[in-house]
């Protein structure tokens, strides 16, 4: 790999994106971001990295769209010392056609031009990816992307989630078939930065606080044992870094904090963060999905269906990460800090007397 290569990195205006820019530019390595509108784009990135801590001027631009015929790229790339896929589209309630052209098909065009380039491809799909139950339940075959039957699998794991799975599962056969060389990351719910707690308002984790500092959660989701896992973004965007550049990778890096308290203790340090009551009664899970549907209830409580699947019992073994993280160096901040932190800038987003969080109700 030539370090003075850049890095192709996908998704950089995004949440984790942004992070991801600053650590690796920190670290002196190049970055080329492709980006839907370069001109108007590149220069809040390049501010966005700076006050991350990272060095803006290592950061160009590229045009190129993941829903184009071949990226939309309309100029050859330099030569690249690896690719990093963050693009995508994160919602709730998405089409399956738009889910799956973004996501699956852009994934999978991605993945084509990390092989023409003979480049690592730094893919980031999700911690579900683990839970090898729930993609049992799914249906979901993990070696041959054919023997699933995915329009069952997105009508009941929801757009985003199902294309997720499938851009995951289509991808590792890809690079099996083409001998790719990819590295997978897998993160759980993405939680702020362990500093000053920045979250963007679309996140999942910023509208379970939102929903609970506006009192919508007078009940705990599922029972003593139900967890939502997190990692902070700055922890999860080093070791997206790492796996774009050390030498050594293993082929899967599951990014979630084992020590995450329950749902209960997390809905608990965040109501003490907000100076709120935390809820104590749990409401089962099969009867929260029913109540959602009901028409107009999920937008009333602010809470999707699909996003339940992320609230589980299930516990995952990250001891290929841990053993990655120690030898890079890198360890998870303490998680409680980290929701405290997430919780005091929510705080600090709202405006006094106003609605500065109302938008929630539109994102993922
Ligand atoms: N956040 C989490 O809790 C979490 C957990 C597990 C996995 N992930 C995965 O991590 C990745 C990044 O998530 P995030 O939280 O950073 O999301 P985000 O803030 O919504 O960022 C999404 C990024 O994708 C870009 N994008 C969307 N559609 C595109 C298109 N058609 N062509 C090119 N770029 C496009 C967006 O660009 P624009 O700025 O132009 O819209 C943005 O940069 C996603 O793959 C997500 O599935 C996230």
């Amino acid at each position: 790999m030539d370090h003075h290569n850049p890095i192709l990195i996908t998704g950089a205006s995004g949440f984790i994106g942004r992070q991801v820019c600053a650590q690796l530019t920190r670290a002196r390595r190049p970055v080329l971001a492709m980006l839907r509108q370069p001109q108007q784009q590149l220069p809040a990135l390049r501010a966005a990295v700076d006050s991350l801590g990272g060095e803006g001027s290592l950061l160009q631009a590229v045009a190129g769209d993941l829903d184009q015929p071949d990226l939309g790229l309309s100029e050859p790339l330099p030569a690249l010392a690896a690719v990093i896929h963050l693009g995508a589209r994160f919602a709730w309630q998405l089409p399956m056609a738009s889910a799956r052209r973004t996501n699956v098909d852009g994934a999978l065009a991605v993945a084509q031009l990390a092989h023409q380039q003979q480049a690592r491809l730094v893919f980031i799909s999700g911690f579900m990816l683990e839970n090898l139950a729930h993609l049992a339940r799914l249906g979901i075959h993990l070696d041959d992307p054919e023997q699933t039957d995915w329009q069952n699998v997105y009508r009941h794991a929801g757009g985003y989630e199902a294309s997720k799975l499938e851009a995951a599962i289509r991808v590792r056969h890809y690079a099996r078939t083409q001998s790719l060389a990819l590295v997978e990351v897998q993160p759980a719910t993405v939680a702020g930065d362990s500093g000053n707690g920045q979250l963007d308002q679309q996140q999942p984790l910023y509208q379970l606080i939102d929903n609970l500092a506006r009192g919508r959660m007078a009940a705990i989701p599922g029972t003593p044992e139900h967890w939502l896992p997190l990692v902070a973004v700055d922890l999860l965007a080093r070791l997206i870094a790492r796996a774009a550049t050390a030498d050594q990778v293993p082929a899967t890096l599951l990014a979630l904090d084992p020590a995450t308290p329950s749902l209960k203790g997390l809905l608990g340090e965040a109501a003490t963060a907000l100076g709120r009551k935390p809820p104590r009664r749990f409401l089962p899970m099969p009867i929260l999905a029913a109540l959602l549907r009901i028409p107009g209830l999920p937008r009333l409580m602010n809470t999707w269906p699909e996003a339940l699947h992320f609230i589980q019992t299930t516990r995952f073994d990250t001891r290929a990460s841990d053993a990655f993280m120690a030898q890079e160096g890198l360890a998870h901040p303490p998680i409680g800090q980290v929701i405290a932190a997430s919780t005091r800038f929510y705080q600090q987003q709202q405006v006094p007397g106003g609605d500065a969080a109302a938008s929630p109700l539109q994102g993922p």
